[in-house]
C-alpha cells in the first residue's frame, strides 16, 4: 500500500510491514492496555509485558537472525513503536532503548565475541541500558566524569550515571567513560558492564512525571573491573559510538512521540463522536472538528518525517539530519496534540480514566531524552550549515 513519496523516497509498505504493524497493535490492545493506568499510578515496571515483548520479537527487531533477532528493517521498527506508544509509552521506551541504542550499537560496532555473547539474550529476553548521562553531563555529553582507567588487561570503572532508562532491570549496560581526559572526547570509551559485577550498584529510582512504568535509576560504579575485551571499538571510540548510536535512537523516540500523538488523537476522535453538548455531538462543533483536523494534519506530517528518517537509515544513506528533524517535530506535535486531546475531553481529560492526561505527561519526555529539542536544533543547524 503506497503511503507517500517525498523527494523520491518511496514508503511502500510491504505485506510484512503491515503484519508487524498489526501484531504490534494487537499486542498493545491485548497485553499493554489492561493495567496501564495502575502501572502508571504505582510507577510499576511492566515485567510480564516485557517478557511477552521478548517472546513476540519486539526487543530485538532489527538484530540479525544470526544473533537471535528478527532481522527486520527500521520501517518495521517504527511501525511497531508507533502502535505500542499509542497505548503505553513506558513499554515503548524500554523497547526503544533496547533495540536502537543497545542492540543496534552492539551489532554495528561490537566484536564477533561480544555479539555472540550478549545479543541472543538481549534480543529475546534481556534488557539493556545505555549509560551516557551524568549529574553534570546531560546535553554536554563530552564532559564525562565517569572514569575508565586503563589497567593493562582491564579497565577500572568509577563514577555515577543518572536518569538511566532500564537502570534497575537491565542485565547489560553500555557505559560511556573517560579514559584519557587530555584527549577530551577522543579519550572516551564505551564498556559493556554486566549486572552483578562487584562494585556495580543500582541507585534510587526516579519518581517521574511521565513514562512512570519504565524504571529510571542512577547507577554507581566503584572500582568495577571491566575486562578489556568488553570495550566496544578501538581505544577512544566511545564518544563516536554514543553519538552514532543516538542518531538511530532518535528515530525510535520520534516514532514514540508520533505514537503518543496518534494515540491521543484517536481517543479524542472517539470521544468527540460520543459526547454531546449544546444539543449535538461535540464533533459537530467547529471548535472541536477544527482541532481534530489540525491534529490529523500535524500527526501525518510527523509520520512522514519519521518514515523518511527510517527509510534513509535502511538505505544506508546519511540520516543524521532527518532523524533529528523527525524527533524535533514529532515530539513537539506530541506535546501539542496531547494537550489538545485533554482540552477536547474537558474535565474528563483531566482524570486518569480517559488516558489522555497520561499521554500528555508521557509526551513531555520526548522533548528531553536522547537529546533535548535544543540539541536536535543544534544537530540540524550543523548539518544544514556545514
Ligand atoms: N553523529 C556522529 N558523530 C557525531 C555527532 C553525530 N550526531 N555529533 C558529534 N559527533 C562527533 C563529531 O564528529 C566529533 O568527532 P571528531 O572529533 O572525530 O570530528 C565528536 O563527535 C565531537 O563532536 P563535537 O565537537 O561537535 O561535540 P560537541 O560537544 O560540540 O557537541 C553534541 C556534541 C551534539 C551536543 C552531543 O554532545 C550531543 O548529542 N548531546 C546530547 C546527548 C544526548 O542525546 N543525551 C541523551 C542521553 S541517552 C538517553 O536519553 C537514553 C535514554 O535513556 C532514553
Amino acid at each position: 500500500m503506497a503511503i507517500a513519496n517525498i523527494e523520491g523516497i518511496n514508503f511502500n509498505l510491504t505485506e510484512e510491514h503491515l503484519a508487524v504493524q498489526a501484531a504490534a497493535r494487537e499486542f498493545a490492545q491485548n497485553d499493554l492496555l489492561p493495567g496501564v493506568i495502575d502501572r502508571d499510578t504505582e510507577s510499576r515496571f511492566p515485567t510480564e509485558q516485557v517478557k511477552k515483548m521478548g517472546e513476540y520479537g519486539f526487543l530485538g527487531m532489527m538484530v540479525s537472525p544470526e544473533y537471535g533477532g528478527g532481522g527486520m528493517d527500521t520501517i518495521s521498527y517504527v511501525l511497531a513503536m508507533e502502535e505500542i506508544s499509542k497505548v503505553d509509552a513506558s513499554a515503548s521506551v524500554i523497547m526503544s532503548v533496547n533495540n536502537s541504542l543497545v542492540c543496534w550499537g552492539l551489532e554495528k560496532f561490537g566484536t564477533e565475541e561480544q555479539k555472540r555473547k550478549y545479543l541472543p539474550k538481549l534480543a529475546t529476553e534481556g534488557i539493556g541500558a545505555f549509560c551516557l548521562s551524568e549529574p553534570e553531563a546531560g546535553s554536554d555529553a563530552t564532559s564525562q566524569r565517569t572514569t575508565a582507567e586503563d589497567k593493562g588487561d582491564y579497565y577500572l570503572l568509577n563514577g555515577t550515571k543518572n536518569w538511566i532508562t532500564n537502570g534497575g532491570s537491565s542485565d547489560v549496560c553500555l557505559v560511556i567513560a573517560q579514559t584519557s581526559p587530555e584527549l577530551k572526547h577522543k579519550g572516551i570509551n564505551c564498556l559493556i558492564v554486566e549486572k552483578g559485577w562487584e562494585g556495580f550498584a543500582v541507585g534510587k529510582k526516579e519518581d517521574k512525571m511521565g513514562i512512570r512504568g519504565s524504571d529510571t535509576h542512577s547507577l554507581m560504579f566503584t572500582d568495577v573491573k571491566v575486562p578489556k575485551e568488553n570495550r566496544i571499538g578501538d581505544d577512544g571510540f566511545g564518544f563516536k559510538f554514543a553519538m552514532s548510536t543516538l542518531n538511530g535512537g532518535r528515530i525510535g523516540i520520534a516514532a514514540q512521540a508520533l505514537g503518543i500523538a496518534a494515540g491521543a488523537y484517536e481517543l479524542a476522535v472517539k470521544y468527540s463522536k460520543e459526547r454531546k453538548a449544546f444539543g449535538k455531538l461535540i464533533s459537530e462543533h467547529q471548535a472541536i472538528s477544527f482541532k481534530l483536523a489540525e491534529m490529523a494534519t500535524k500527526i501525518e506530517a510527523a509520520r512522514l518525517l519519521v518514515y523518511k528518517a527510517a527509510r534513509l537509515k535502511d538505505e544506508d544513506k546519511d540520516f543524521v539530519e532527518a532523524a533529528a528533524m523527525a524527533k524535533l517535530f514529532a515530539s513537539e506535535v506530541a506535546m501539542w496534540a496531547t494537550t489538545e486531546a485533554v482540552q477536547i475531553h474537558g474535565g474528563y481529560g483531566y482524570v486518569k480514566e480517559f488516558h489522555v492526561e497520561r499521554l500528555m505527561r508521557d509526551a513531555k519526555i520526548t522533548q528531553i531524552y536522547e537529546g533535548t529539542s535544543e540539541i536536535q536544533k543544534l544537530v540540524i543547524a550543523r548539518e544544514i550549515l556545514k
